[in-house]
């Protein structure tokens, strides 16, 4: 599986701040049988942002693009936004998911905007901006990606467990 991260933060996109949110991805992603091959920073500017996660899923192919960062209210969060810019279908599951099991944790979470969607055979997803917030929602996500990736490059079909198949 071919992971890209991207981290949307005009702090660290200027050098300003260290990016401990991609480093928190990039320590869960061989976790579920992901190869890092793109790890970019971008500021919080909408085109930036769209541009990259175009790159990453029609020049690099990459199967999942993980963002982390710009969910939330303030004026700059934009990700979301961005993220809709560029997705085909939405996958609202995935941030259904973050968000429900993230609420046992934070009343916080519900501040989260994040969205997840396919664009072609890339899926992307939005994660929250703190290395904790990463590493909870991934938590969350990290048993169904797998067969999400599968499913939509077609590499498995089979959706049932093979004790729950008719024949
Ligand atoms: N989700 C989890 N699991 N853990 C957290 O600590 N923080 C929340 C929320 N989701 C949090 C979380 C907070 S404080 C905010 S403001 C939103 O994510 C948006 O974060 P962002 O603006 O950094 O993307």
């Amino acid at each position: 599986m071919k992971v890209a991260i991207l981290t949307v933060s005009d702090k660290g996109a200027a050098g300003e701040r260290e990016d401990l949110s991609g480093v928190a991805i990039a320590e869960v992603v061989p976790g579920f049988g992901g190869d890092i091959i793109a790890r970019e920073i971008v500021p919080d500017e909408r085109d930036q942002i769209s541009d990259k996660l175009v790159h990453f899923a029609d020049h690099l192919g990459v199967d999942l693009v993980l963002t982390t960062g710009g969910t939330g209210f303030s004026p700059r969060d934009w990700t979301p936004e961005a993220t809709h810019d560029v997705i085909d279908r939405e996958a609202p599951g995935l941030a259904e998911a973050m968000r429900q099991e993230s609420l046992k944790i934070t009343p916080h979470a519900m501040l989260s905007r994040a969205v997840a969607g396919i664009r072609g055979r890339t899926l992307i997803v939005n994660l929250p901006g703190s290395p904790k917030a990463c590493r909870e929602c991934l938590a969350t996500i990290k048993p169904a990606l797998p067969h999400a990736i599968d499913i939509l490059t077609g590499a498995g079909g089979e959706c049932a467990r093979p004790d729950e198949r008719k024949s």
